[in-house]
């Protein structure tokens, strides 16, 4: 069996290479990914070290449809793609938006179209719940039917991508949208909520809170996001599934957690300014993936222990890099951007070549 994993080098992207050459022994895996941050180098020795017969690492970008199709004809045939290479998360996508439309939408299409060319038998495209919108407490929880609200660049980029894909599925390969709640987890770069705090603690530092932490997420492990993907490969008919474990949780309460597992003897937390698409909460219904036989099998608390554990034996393998920004600062910059996310002005420009 053969794979291709884009994004491969990226948080989700090594624990699913990870995840699917341990289940199968008969497995050989092919990465894409343009990535050179200090998390994807990190990454990309460990699955080199650890697989060195059984997963291969092209650097190549998604944008670059000529590069995409020569990795395509090297390695002759895929049986699946899992395509997760993407910018992200909202932070980056509004600091370049150009980049994260390229990349999250042409690059997508890139993917895909060549996936249905060259013959792969099965599809996975990992989007997100954000795509949904936020969720009004008094609405009901999201399912895959519901309407699609994106108002940020990167829930745009997505939900655009999905689109794509919905209307060019054909029946030769076997496609799926997968929705995913916040993920969290070993390896994740340290921009994200949880990774940012354990960083935090690590360095002695405060923990940062925008608006007043009592804005909820939906977090799901990681390990248990590629027994999903697995799942769905397996046992799905093509279409949407929505991820997530049902756990909702604050960011207030996440941050006692957290703090609770280093020797800490004050609370160190400091409040900014609530950030403009900083949404209260999501509301995730999966009882269609609950209906292949999944199920969530790592509880919060105790994944967090363990991602804490994690980062703490890598401590001084990485370099943190990160951009510090002043909460005003990032305001500022969002509003600035705001009248660029009309999704009317995505569409048009893009294509299949
Ligand atoms: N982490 C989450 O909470 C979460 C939640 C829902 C959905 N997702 C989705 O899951 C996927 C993986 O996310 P992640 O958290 O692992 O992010 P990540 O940033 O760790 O991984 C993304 C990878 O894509 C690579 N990449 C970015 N632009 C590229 C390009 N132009 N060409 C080639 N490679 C490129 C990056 O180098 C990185 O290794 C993304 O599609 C993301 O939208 C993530």
């Amino acid at each position: 069996m053969r794979m291709l994993i884009t994004g491969g080098t990226g948080f989700v992207g090594t624990n699913c290479v990870d995840f699917m050459l341990r289940k199968y022994k008969d497995l050989t895996i092919t990465v894409v990914d343009n990535g050179d941050a200090s998390t994807n180098r990190h990454n990309k020795d460990y699955l080199l070290a650890t697989y060195p017969d059984r997963c291969i690492v092209y650097h190549v970008d998604v944008r670059d449809r000529q590069a995409l199709e020569e990795v395509f004809r090297d390695q002759k045939r895929f049986d699946t793609v899992i395509h997760l290479a993407a910018v992200g998360s909202n932070w980056h996508a509004l600091d370049n938006p150009k980049f994260a439309f390229e990349t999250n939408i042409q690059g997508t299409i890139n993917v895909f179209d060549l996936a249905q060319q060259y013959g792969v038998d099965k599809f996975c495209n990992n989007s997100t719940t954000e795509t949904y919108g936020p969720r009004h407490p008094s609405s009901t929880f999201f399912t895959e039917e519901s309407p699609l609200q994106p108002r940020t660049p990167y829930n745009i980029s997505k939900a655009e991508a999905d689109k794509y894909i919905l209307e060019h599925m054909n029946d030769t390969m076997r496609t799926f949208i997968t929705r995913s709640s916040n993920i969290y987890g070993e390896r994740q770069h340290p921009h994200a909520v949880i990774a940012s705090m354990i960083r935090s603690c690590l360095l002695g530092k405060p923990i940062k809170i925008t608006g007043d932490g009592n804005q909820s997420r939906e977090f799901t492990h990681v390990m248990d996001v590629c027994s999903a993907f697995d799942t769905i490969l397996h046992k799905g008919q093509p279409g949407i599934y929505n991820i997530g474990s049902g756990e909702n949780v604050s960011i207030n309460r996440l941050a006692e957690i957290i703090q609770g597992h280093f020797d800490r003897e004050e609370d160190l937390r400091i409040y900014g300014n609530q950030r403009p698409y900083d949404d209260r909460q999501y509301g995730l219904n999966h009882t269609k993936l609950g209906g292949l036989g999944w199920k969530p099998t790592v509880e919060l608390e105790g994944g967090l222990r363990r991602t804490v554990e994690w980062y703490k034996s890598i401590r001084g393998e990485l370099d943190f890099e990160i951009i510090e920004s002043s909460f005003g600062e990032v305001q500022q910059r969002v509003l600035m951007k705001q009248n660029l996310f009309n999704t009317d002005s995505v569409h048009p420009s893009l294509s299949r070549a």
